[in-house]
């Protein structure tokens, strides 16, 4: 185990990123704003700021409506609190959907924040897309399995790899990725024997959630992990805290406060 205290850290790139394939579990979570991504930095290897931002940050139903702007917004935020984790901004739906519009918002995304790489949707139909940002020294990490910014077009939010013809399906996207030049993989919302498969089919990283523990690191997003998201939980969720039921606490505890003018005391009075 060897999380290092904030002082010892160093900087995480993409060779780190590469080299701890089989050799040592990849942490990654995401952050939206400079707070928690300074409090995250002490602890992962990569902070992503995730299109999920739409859900648990912004309320909606799912992650489609969030948009470059909004992206950068959060990852300039993020990026102001990490010093040492690798930075990935998630690109949004629509902001890749040919080469040059890709190519484009990636290079946006370069000039405007600090992130150090792009996560992509898609496997071998969006190939051809990591390919050209790539030999743009772009540094692209994928994203195949359950895809939530094609949940309309799939019909829902289904989990993959239950068949021979999925899960080769599935590698086959993965190796497809790893051609165009990718440097990691994100798989998500797959069937634990499946993504062993996949992560044995490539040499570069695969990054589970929802994909069991034969993957070379997790992901989850920080709302779930910390219990903070409670409209709905997925079963790959672990809750490492109760945090809306603390803050719940400690908010009634501030009001109750305020309403009896026990606060502010002497202590906290100029
Ligand atoms: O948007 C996000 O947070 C993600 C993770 C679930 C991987 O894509």
């Amino acid at each position: 185990m060897s999380i290092q205290t904030p002082k010892e850290r160093s900087k995480v790139t993409i060779s780190t990123i590469k080299s701890m394939k089989s050799i040592e579990p990849i942490v990654m979570i995401t952050a939206y704003d400079a707070l928690f991504a300074k409090i995250f930095d002490e602890s992962v290897d990569i902070i992503l700021v995730g299109d999920s931002l739409n859900m648990s940050f912004m309320g909606k139903n799912d992650t489609l409506s969030a948009n470059m702007e909004i992206m950068i917004y959060h990852t300039k935020a993020v990026c102001s609190g990490a010093k040492s984790a690798l930075i990935v901004l998630d690109m949004p739906f629509g902001s890749y959907t040919n080469e040059d519009i890709a190519l484009k918002n990636a290079v946006d995304v370069y000039r405007k924040t600090d992130a150090h790489a792009v996560k992509i949707e898609g496997g071998k139909e969006r190939a051809n897309i990591i390919k050209r940002l790539c030999e743009n020294s772009i540094a692209v990490m994928g994203h195949i399995g359950l895809m939530p910014q094609f949940v309309r077009s799939e019909g829902g939010y289904r989990v993959k790899g239950k068949d021979t013809q999925s899960v080769n399906s599935l590698i086959e996207d993965a190796l497809a990725i790893e051609k165009a030049g990718a440097f990691a993989i994100v798989v998500e919302g797959v069937k634990s024997e499946a993504a062993k498969a996949i992560t044995k089919a490539v040499k570069i990283p695969t990054i589970g959630i929802g994909a069991g523990v034969h993957t070379d690191g997790q992901v989850l997003v920080w709302s779930d992990a910390f219990g903070f998201f409670e409209d709905f939980k997925p079963k790959f969720v672990k809750e490492y805290m109760s945090g809306a039921k603390l803050i719940r606490e400690a908010l009634f505890k501030y009001a109750s406060e305020v309403k009896k003018r026990e606060f502010p005391d002497r202590e906290h009075t100029y």
